[in-house]
């Protein structure tokens, strides 16, 4: 039986991680495999129902009360959709997954990287991605592409701009210390140059 692929995207907002897993999904279904293409938040039908939550509610919403949700979504996420698909051999590509938690929620300052990390294990039951791309780029260079872009600003993406260099150093902690998972790569590049950078590192496990 043909084993199944687990690649995340990650990176700031703005960097360019849909464009990218979209090019590899074609790529890999061209080669004949089955592709799941999904993201977090909201890569289930009780995580859509997340997503507006923590993408659009008004007001605040406590920062454990969110890494809950997050979690719960997560949750939900690996074990009707991430698990099955690895089980029946497709390969799954995927915008965003823990590490954005531990990004995001950890960059608030409030909560712990560690215990965010490990709230968001548990809730996987410890499922990681054969391999995490890390979309690398300089906030301020991601926003004018998102203000380019004339869509309205989400809860995250509103944050100010410390928060957001701060995520950016949290995302290349994370692939440091895991440098055998993380595949990272500067998002300032052309696209079409980058889906090849991606490729090269993808064909080696397909
Ligand atoms: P995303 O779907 O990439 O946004 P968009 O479709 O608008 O580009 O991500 C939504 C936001 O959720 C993004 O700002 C990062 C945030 N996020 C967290 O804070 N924690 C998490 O665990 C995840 C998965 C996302």
């Amino acid at each position: 039986m043909t084993e199944g692929l687990w690649i995340t995207f990650e990176g700031g907002d703005g960097s360019g991680k849909s464009t990218q897993a979209a090019l590899l999904a074609e790529w890999i279904a061209d080669r004949g495999r089955a592709v799941v293409r999904t993201r977090e938040p909201g890569g289930s039908e009780v995580g859509v129902l997340v997503r507006d939550i923590v993408l659009h509610h008004r007001g605040d919403i406590a920062p454990r009360a969110e890494a809950l949700l997050y979690a719960a979504d997560r949750a939900h996420h690996v074990a009707t959709v991430i698990r099955p698909a690895l089980e029946r051999g497709d390969v799954v590509i995927q915008d965003r997954y823990l590490d954005s938690s531990v990004a995001y929620q950890g960059a608030g300052r409030v909560l712990d990287a560690q215990q965010v990390r490990d709230l968001s294990l548990w809730a996987a039951d410890g499922a990681l991605p054969d391999l995490t791309v890390l979309l690398d780029i300089d906030p301020m260079l991601a926003r004018q592409r998102l203000d380019a872009d004339d869509k309205p600003f989400d809860r995250l993406e509103a944050e100010k701009a410390d928060f957001h260099a701060r995520v950016r150093e949290a995302f290349l902690a994370l692939a440091a210390a895991e440098p055998q998972r993380f595949l990272v790569v500067d998002a300032t590049l052309d696209p079409d140059d980058l889906a090849v950078l991606i490729r090269a590192r993808v064909a080696g496990l397909l």
